[in-house]
Formats: C-alpha cells, sequence, structure tokens
C-alpha cells in the first residue's frame, strides 16, 4: 500500500487546466487551485504533460491516492469517444492509461458535466434529492449529467440533442450569447427551447444549470417557465474537481 493523502481533482477545459486536492468529507478544496493554461493545440500528450505538472505540484499532500481527471468528451471506461469542443486526436486515446504513463499514478477519467453533476448530488444543489436529476453545464458548449436516484447514467450529451435542425449547444449554448451577442430576452428565449425539450424527454424531478453563466442564474432562470424546479448550481468552478476527485475514489472503493 502506498502512503495515503488527499485525493486529486483535475477539471481539463479549453482555456486552462485546474486541479486541487479535495477534502470528500467537507465537498471543498483542500488547498488553493492552482490553473496551468491549456497548451496549444491540446493534444493528449501536451494535456497529460500539463496534468503531470499539476500531480507533482499536490505532491506532497496527494500522496498515493487516486486522480481524478475530467475531459470534455464522451469517456467509456477510460477512452475517448468523441471531441465536440477539444482537439479531434483525442478520439480513441485511452485517456486513463496515457495520463497515467505520464504521472505514473492510478487515475479515473470521465466526463466533464458527469463530475460536475456528480459534485452538485452529494454537496451541492442536488444533495438528499431522489428521482431523475438533469444538470446541464452552459459553457463553449452544453454538458448534462443524467442521475437517476442517485445514480449517474454516464454520458448523457444532451447537449447535442437536435432542435430546430441544430445541434442544440449551437444555439443554447452560453457561447451562443456571447457570439451572436443576444439579449438576455433572445437568449431566455433559445433557453425555454431547450429545456422545455430536455422536459418533454425526460420529466426529470430536478433540473440544476452550471457552467460560467449559471453567476448570472437571476437573469434567466425565474424567466423559464417548466415544471420542473430549475436551480442554479452550487459549486461553481469548483464543480469538475470536486466531482472528479470523488469518484476517483468511489471506484477505488468499489474495487477495494
Ligand atoms: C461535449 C460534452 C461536454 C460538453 C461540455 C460538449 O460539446 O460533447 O462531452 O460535456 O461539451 O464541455
Amino acid at each position: 500500500m502506498g502512503r495515503q493523502g488527499t485525493p486529486l481533482g483535475i477539471d481539463v477545459g479549453g482555456s486552462g487546466i485546474k486541479g486541487a486536492p479535495v477534502d470528500l468529507a467537507q465537498g471543498a478544496l483542500a488547498d488553493k487551485r492552482v490553473k496551468i493554461p491549456t497548451p496549444r493545440p491540446a493534444t493528449p500528450d501536451a494535456v497529460a504533460e500539463v496534468i503531470d505538472q499539476l500531480v507533482d505540484i499536490f505532491a506532497e499532500q496527494t500522496g498515493d491516492s487516486p486522480i481524478g481527471v475530467t475531459l470534455p468528451a464522451i469517456v467509456l471506461r477510460g477512452r475517448v469517444r468523441s471531441a465536440a469542443n477539444i482537439d479531434p486526436s483525442w478520439v480513441d486515446t485511452d485517456a486513463e492509461e496515457l495520463i497515467k504513463r505520464h504521472t505514473g499514478r492510478a487515475v479515473t477519467v470521465l466526463n466533464d458535466a458527469d463530475a460536475a453533476g456528480l459534485a452538485e448530488l452529494h454537496y451541492g444543489a442536488a444533495q438528499g434529492e431522489h428521482g431523475l436529476i438533469i444538470l446541464t453545464t452552459l459553457g463553449t458548449g452544453i454538458g448534462s449529467a443524467l442521475i437517476y436516484d442517485g445514480v449517474l447514467v454516464p454520458n448523457s450529451e444532451l447537449g447535442h440533442l437536435e432542435i430546430d435542425g441544430y445541434d442544440a449547444e449551437k444555439r443554447a449554448a452560453s457561447s451562443a450569447k456571447d457570439r451572436e451577442d443576444l439579449s438576455w430576452d433572445e437568449y431566455v428565449d433559445r433557453l425555454q427551447r431547450y429545456y422545455s425539450r430536455l422536459e418533454l424527454l425526460f420529466s426529470p424531478d430536478l433540473i440544476v444549470v452550471g457552467g460560467g453563466i449559471s453567476k448570472d442564474a437571476d437573469q434567466f432562470l425565474p424567466r423559464l417557465k417548466l415544471h420542473a424546479p430549475i436551480v442554479p448550481a452550487q459549486l461553481r468552478n469548483q464543480a469538475g474537481i470536486i466531482g472528479a476527485a470523488r469518484r476517483a475514489v468511489d471506484l477505488a472503493t468499489a474495487k477495494g
């Protein structure tokens, strides 16, 4: 057995790769988060190098404990299956194997929105909630986490629902608001269309909305007309890190 420490969560995003040790009892960062710019191009090896730097930075606190890493992609048993907003060279990469090779540590890799959903379930806006919870992240794309009675159904990819002939995230991600310079009124219309469809298809008990724009939730959430309650995420930009560390530890514990 190796030296026990605090698990490390790492969130790989388009502009930065962020990491911090996580206190799983509190659902909070156990140390100051470190952010390193995402290399360009963000190829698997270049990203794994940055992850290795983060692992080194926190080596003292984290010891041999598990590492959880998020990617903005479908991740099936550690292997990347899509690349909507990341470098296409990730597709078919065994990300767990790659990062293990670079860091020498056991790693769990999961979809970024799935990690955020788990964090909100255990420590945030969906804590103690049962039934079907859908978390969506509004950012460059739209990420989703589908959780039923506390169990994550991974890789739901509900940002890619086709609505009015468009990939939903192209119209309703917060990047669309910026790109098209939409007013809040116009953006609320897009979100209404998106969440109504989501509700029609899944009848969730609760919808949680994360991503950077959720800090302005007052501007749009109260204006959406839906059956299910729709609430802002609580863990903000820490959700990916916290959820990744939690998943890594849960899986390590399950393996025994
Ligand atoms: C990707 C998802 C990801 C989401 C948020 C989408 O474009 O397909 O895998 O979760 O963006 O980053």
